[in-house]
């Protein structure tokens, strides 16, 4: 005995409220048959032509109303917020949590019996997916994908990585601004997300490492026609996931969280991944901590693609994807329920690798023990993250002089300047990039190697700060400090001139300054004014958490899967 479906409750009525939901529907031509009672799909969709890296997805909704049709069920598409990570100001971080809100409010109060989370660029399908568990329906993911090989004067450009290495090479003066200029319209020559190993692509092949979505959805890019058919498959397993029940919170388990998070670390995938998976094991309630990271930090980096190697996202498809990392780490794994019904070794069993210099084998890595670190110490209470397949070894064990940055505005006005007192030992230090100080704590942790260093030969440098960095971004970067320094965290305390120990074997991070000393500046110390005091940013900065919960906000944890039962009319 099946119970009855959500849709009932909008469609299934013999009175006036069933008929003017019926009624007006029907003036898009859809027949009578599809309020009969068949799954009523949902097609969450975060095209928009201001988030590039999601331009394919109106195409992919029909591929995926194609299986749904063929699968018996009525697929209805509509949009939710967008967030084009490389166009909104001040960063797109500081709306994943309201796009997470129109997801669950979306899902709520339609008449929806399963959804499918049509998303790609870095926020969107976090977002969605905090915003589907929230309300707990059947609910599966088709990613946009990244975009083809960037190609310039006959090399390969990644997205993101590239740009950086670029910039500092017009500053070091190796490269021409002409040429800088001219790898602009090579690097992004498709529709697609970023084709490095950047937060999407983390992502959607997180994604895979959890069954939240069909085999190969992590890597096929954007405009391979196979992605248009992995769609179409997604919208006939939706219908199947319906009649099961096979509902979100099925799917998202202890051992999923725990399987992303050794696959992260093989894949050398971004460090947002911490903040996003945190934020969405607190809407479905599960108890995961940044201690749970420290199993990846054992795991070897086998994925040889940008930011931690030098291949793209075609090129890991192409070698085998998702299937050869999951079947390299199988032993690591956990048994866990998938959105095709079956466990995760289902996703990898007959994988077959294509190349070995794309996708090394566990026993002979690229690097061992690469996946991200947690430090913590008098600087870090509440932890910080570091990226070691992406950082510099010799900075990992490390001791230096602190130089202070406020603000982001001092930063950009001083960083260049010739007589700016650091070294290559120096460490940065950027305060007020957290979530509630900038606020949305941006991508700008990686701060520039100050141009005085670059013209030196230095390339990479210890940086400290609350922000985040892009999952394009490499580095000898300390990220996600907690408490951020806006909400009186002891990063705040710091001064130019400080000694602070970093060491990523032990987990450490140290502001080398006597306890006395740092409550005399703790009694000085006066919390910045906030820069937005109205609307949705008013209302992040008054509730969002700090970055070991994810930066949700904190009445958004949890989840209300409580039926709809009050009309409109
Ligand atoms: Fe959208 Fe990288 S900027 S995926
Ligand atoms: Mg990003």
């Amino acid at each position: 005995m099946t119970k009855e479906r959500r849709n009932r409750g909008w469609y299934g009525m013999l009175d006036k409220d069933g008929f003017i939901r019926r009624s007006w529907m029907k003036n898009q031509g859809f027949p009578d048959h599809a309020f009969d009672g068949r799954p009523v799909i949902g097609i969450c969709n975060t095209w928009s032509e201001l988030t590039p890296c999601n331009s394919g997805l109106r195409e992919l909704a029909e591929g995926v109303k194609r299986g749904v049709w063929e699968a018996g069920g009525f697929p209805v598409e509509f949009p939710v917020m967008s967030l084009g990570e490389t166009q909104m100001k001040p960063t797109a971080m500081l709306f994943r949590n309201l796009l997470a809100m129109d997801v669950e409010e979306s899902i709520r109060a339609y008449g929806m019996d399963g959804v499918v989370l049509l998303g790609g660029c870095d926020k969107t399908t976090p977002g969605q997916l905090m915003g589907a568990a929230s309300v707990d329906l059947p609910s599966i993911v088709v990613s946009a994908g990244p975009m083809l090989n960037g190609k310039w004067k006959g090399r390969d450009l990644g997205s993101g990585t590239d740009v950086r290495k670029f910039a500092m090479d017009v500053k070091a003066g190796d490269m021409t601004l002409k040429d800088f200029m001219a790898t602009e319209s090579g690097m992004s020559r498709s529709k697609g997300v970023c084709m490095t190993m950047g937060t999407a692509s983390t992502t959607s092949s997180l994604s895979e490492a959890m069954g939240l979505c069909l085999p190969m959805n992590g890597s096929l890019p954007a405009v391979d026609a196979r992605r248009m058919a992995l769609a179409h498959m997604t919208g006939k397993r939706i219908v199947e996931m319906v009649e099961e029940d096979l509902k979100l919170s099925d799917v998202l388990t202890k051992e999923s969280f725990q399987n992303a998070i050794v696959a992260n670390a093989a894949l050398g995938g971004s460090t947002n991944a911490v903040v996003h998976l945190l934020a969405l094991a607190g809407r479905v309630g599960i108890d995961l901590t940044l201690e749970d990271f420290e199993i990846g930090g054992e795991i070897p980096l086998l994925v040889n693609c940008m930011p931690s190697g030098k291949y793209l996202m075609e090129d890991f498809c192409y070698a085998g994807g998702v299937p050869v990392v999951l079947k390299e780490v199988a032993h690591k794994l956990r048994p866990a329920q998938t959105v095709m019904g079956k466990d995760i070794s289902h996703y990898y069993e007959e994988a077959e690798c294509y190349n070995r210099d794309v996708i090394f084998a566990y026993d002979e890595p690229r690097k061992p023990a690469a996946g991200l670190r947690v430090l913590r110490g008098n600087l870090a209470p509440r932890g910080a993250i570091v990226k070691p397949s992406a950082a510099s070894d010799h900075l990992l064990e490390h001791e230096g002089e602190a130089y202070v940055f406020e603000t982001i505005e001092e930063l950009k006005a001083n960083i260049d300047r010739d007589d700016l007192p650091v070294d290559e030992n120096s460490i940065l230090v950027l305060k007020n990039c957290g979530p509630k100080g900038y606020p949305g704590m941006p991508e700008v942790g990686d701060m520039p190697v100050p141009a005085k260093l670059v013209k030196q030969g230095v390339r990479d440098i210890v940086r400290v700060s609350d922000a985040r960095m892009s999952g394009t971004a490499f580095g000898t970067v300390i990220l996600h400090v907690a408490p951020e320094a806006t909400a009186g965290g002891p990063i705040a305390l710091v001064k130019t001139g400080d000694r602070i120990k970093v060491s990523a074997s032990t987990g450490v991070l140290e502001l080398l300054v006597s306890e006395e000393e740092l409550e005399a500046r703790r009694a000085e110390w006066v919390q910045p004014e906030p820069h937005y005091t109205r609307g949705y940013a008013k209302m992040y900065v008054d509730h969002v958490l700090q970055a070991d919960q994810g930066a949700d906000l904190d009445f958004l944890v949890g989840k209300d899967t409580r039926p709809v039962t009050r009309e409109s009319h």
